[in-house]
C-alpha cells in the first residue's frame, strides 16, 4: 500500500525479517515508547493477521501483557472465528488481573463471539502442589487443549521491567541480573544469545511444547524492546513478528 512505501516500512519489514530470521514481519509506523496510539496500531495489525490465519475450530493460546490487551481491544466479531476456542497460554505469572492471559483470552473470545476456557491456578505454588494440580482432570484437559493450540500469540518484555512488574522473588531477580537476562516472554527470561536463564513456575504452555505445526505470532514494539525481541528470536524465531518502526529501527541499529 502507498502509505507503507512512503514510510519505507516495507524495507524495514524485509530487513528485520532477515536479521531476526523470522518468516514474516509487519511494521506499523511510529514508536510505542513515544505514543500510546502506536500500541493500538500493533493491536489492530495483529487482529488483521489473526483473521487471516484462523480457521474454524482452531484453538488460540494467548499470553498476557499490555500489548496483548491492546490486541484484545481491537477484536471484533467475524465469521472467521466461529467455533474458535481461546485459551490462556500459562498461569497468571504475578501480573495484575487486567493483563493476565486468562483475562485477555476471555476478552478476545467475548468480543469475537467465540468460546474460551479459563485456567484456574494460583501463581505461587510449591512443586508438589503444581504437579498434583496438573493431574486434576479439569486442569489436565485444559493443559491438553493449550498444547493443541494452532496459533499462539504473545508479547515480549524487557527482563528487568518484567521482573519488577511481577512479584518476582528476590532470588529470581538476582538470577535474572547475574545471568544478564535482557528479554522475557511467557515467564521465561532470555540472555542476549537467546538462552533461557530463568523460568517462572506456573503451569500451562512450556516453551519446549511449541512445535513446527503451530503458528507463533509475536507482538512487541517500542525501541526499548529491541534487545529483548532480538534475544527471544534467537531462542526461537516466530512465524510472524508484529512490531513498530521504533523497535524495527533499533533492531537494525544494534
Ligand atoms: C506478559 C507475558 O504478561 O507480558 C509476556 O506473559 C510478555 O509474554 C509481557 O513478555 C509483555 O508485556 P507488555 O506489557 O510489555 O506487553
Amino acid at each position: 500500500p502507498a502509505m507503507k512505501i512512503a514510510f519505507g516500512l516495507e524495507d524495514l519489514e524485509k530487513q528485520v525479517a532477515e536479521v531476526l530470521n523470522v518468516e514474516k514481519v509487519i511494521v506499523v509506523s511510529g514508536d510505542s515508547d513515544e505514543y500510546s496510539w502506536v500500541k493500538k496500531e500493533l493491536g489492530r495489525a495483529c487482529v488483521q493477521q489473526m483473521k487471516k490465519q484462523i480457521a474454524p475450530g482452531d484453538i488460540i493460546a494467548v499470553a498476557g501483557g499490555t500489548t496483548l490487551a491492546a490486541v484484545a481491544d481491537m477484536v471484533s466479531p467475524s465469521e472467521k472465528w466461529k467455533d474458535a476456542v481461546f485459551v490462556p497460554a500459562r498461569g497468571g505469572l504475578g501480573e495484575k488481573v487486567e493483563i493476565q492471559s486468562n483475562t485477555i483470552s476471555s476478552t478476545m473470545a467475548t468480543k469475537a463471539r467465540a468460546a474460551y476456557r479459563l485456567l484456574h491456578v494460583p501463581d505461587q505454588l510449591s512443586n508438589e502442589t503444581r504437579t498434583s494440580l496438573s493431574l486434576e482432570p479439569g486442569i489436565k484437559e485444559l493443559l491438553a487443549l493449550i498444547r493443541k493450540a494452532k496459533i499462539v500469540i504473545h508479547g515480549i518484555g524487557e527482563a528487568e521491567i518484567m521482573a519488577d512488574r511481577r512479584e518476582t522473588s528476590d532470588g529470581a531477580v538476582q538470577q535474572i541480573k547475574e545471568k544478564a537476562a535482557v528479554g522475557e516472554a511467557f515467564g521465561y527470561y532470555f540472555d542476549r544469545e537467546g538462552h533461557i536463564v530463568h523460568k517462572e513456575r506456573t503451569i500451562g504452555l512450556q516453551l519446549n511444547d511449541l512445535n513446527e505445526a503451530q503458528t507463533v505470532i509475536t507482538v512487541a514494539g517500542g525501541s526499548s524492546k529491541a534487545e529483548a525481541i532480538s534475544a527471544y528470536m534467537k531462542y526461537r524465531p516466530s512465524n510472524l513478528l508484529i512490531t513498530d518502526e521504533g523497535a524495527a529501527k533499533a533492531i537494525l541499529n544494534r
